[in-house]
């Protein structure tokens, strides 16, 4: 696999794109003071703990301009408000309420394919793999999905802007603040989006996501404006680019195994096994950031307290302590243990969604097009951002 990384040059300093192994489960770069975590085992220990490895990475760096879009983001959230916020909102994701979206999914893949107007030319991204996973959540919302365009100009600068943020250990000088505060600004118009939409259900109640956030109750309180406007930002965010890598990377994968992408065609079974290798070998959230509350052991190094720690999972994904043959990709691997969709508390909210909907396009794709190749003369992009692992664009010939 370190060909396909090699091939289309994806984030040349991703050793473990190019199949080599870390020298040490655990590496502290001096440069920007931050713990970088590679191993599987190590990996799984801090997720695994998060009373010791804390989500809200943000209180080390106390920014005003940041701090008040944390409230409400579950992902950046500790116990005990996090798992009450996460029961909130565990059912409005569980397995036969995103089982019962399958026709809607159905429906809205063949819209867009349907919608291509040069079949021999498919750009993956901005035909499907984008529109679909945003026009799912955005229902699920209950916002406008045709507003999908804004959504990506908004998404598109907070992802750069956030990717910047996370590789950070201290608190921002006046000039960091100064750009903290420009970064909000660019971001405000889909929180004041949001934010209308939150003020209009709880004037006047829908059957949707919005209306059950804005009415819930957490120990009788309900949740103010800014938590249910952060959680929908977030939701809104993660609950597409994601995806759309994640169906992207599939294809991406499938393609430089001519061999896999035939037997995949031919027995459909073995569709979820693609999925969630490529999950594993081209995982769209590569790093999750934790930061530790106590002095702490991770492979006899000693961490001390109120420190930045990068957990690459995409790595740990790759670690060959765990993985037989970690480079290959094995569809038909059983069991798949990996660290895409997370591991612990913060396992990902929306991971059934994410299967369903690769899932359902993938199968589609293979129904439709006969042939689905890259382009050597029109190759993939990939997002910057150095802790995701996605395409951006993925144009591919049919024909
Ligand atoms: C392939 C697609 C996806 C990938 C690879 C992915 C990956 C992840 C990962 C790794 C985490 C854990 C973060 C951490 O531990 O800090 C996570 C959490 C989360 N994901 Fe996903 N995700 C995907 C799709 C989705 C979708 C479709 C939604 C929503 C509709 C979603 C919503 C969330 C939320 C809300 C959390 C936070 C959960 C918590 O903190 O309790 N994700 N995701």
């Amino acid at each position: 696999m370190a060909t396909l990384a090699d091939r289309w040059n994806i984030h040349p300093t991703h050793f473990w794109l190019r199949g080599l192994q870390p020298e040490k489960p655990i590496r502290f770069d001096e440069e920007s003071g931050i713990w970088n975590v590679y191993g599987y085992a190590e990996a799984l220990k801090i997720l695994s703990d998060p009373a010791t490895f804390s989500s809200d990475t943000k209180r080390l760096f106390s920014s005003e301009a940041v701090n008040e879009h944390k409230e409400g983001n579950l992902i950046q959230m500790d116990a005990p408000d996090h798992g009450k916020l996460r029961t909130l909102v565990s059912h409005a994701f569980n397995r036969k309420i995103v089982a019962d979206l399958e026709p809607r999914i159905r429906e809205v893949t063949h819209e867009l394919l349907d919608a291509i107007s040069d079949p021999n030319e498919l750009e993956l991204v901005a035909d499907l793999a984008y529109p679909l996973p945003v026009i799912v959540i955005a229902e699920l919302l209950g916002v406008p999905s045709s507003d999908r365009d804004l959504f990506k100009e908004w998404v598109t600068v907070m992802l750069e802007d956030t990717g910047q943020l996370s590789m950070r250990n201290r608190d921002p000088d006046e000039e960091e603040e100064r750009d903290h505060q420009n970064m909000i600004e660019k971001w405000q118009p889909m929180f004041d989006y949001i934010r209308e939409h939150v003020g209009e259900r709880r004037r006047k109640p829908r059957q949707d996501l919005l209306t059950q956030l804005v009415t819930a109750e957490v120990d009788g309180n309900r949740l103010t404006d800014n938590e249910v406007v952060n959680f929908a930002v977030l939701l809104l965010v993660a609950g597409h680019v994601s995806t759309t890598m994640l169906l992207g990377n599939t294809l991406l994968c499938l393609d430089s195994h001519p061999d896999w992408m035939a037997r995949v065609r031919e027995d459909r079974s073995m569709v979820p096994g693609a999925i969630e290798e490529s999950l594993r070998m081209f995982s769209p959230f590569a790093g999750v950031a934790r930061s530790t509350y106590t002095e702490v052991d991770i492979a006899g190094q000693r961490v001390p307290p109120d420190q930045m720690i990068m957990v690459w999972l995409a790595a740990a994904n790759r670690d060959d302590r765990q993985f037989a043959d970690p480079h290959t990709f094995t569809p038909t691997r059983d069991p798949n243990p990996h660290l895409g969709l997370g591991r612990g508390v913060h396992f990902c909210l929306g991971a059934p969604l994410a299967r369903l909907e690769g899932r359902v396009a993938l199968n589609m794709l293979l129904d439709r097009f006969p042939v689905l190749r890259t382009d050597p003369d029109n190759p993939p992009t990939f997002v910057p951002t150095p802790d995701m692992t996605g395409v951006r664009t993925l144009p591919l010939l049919t024909g």
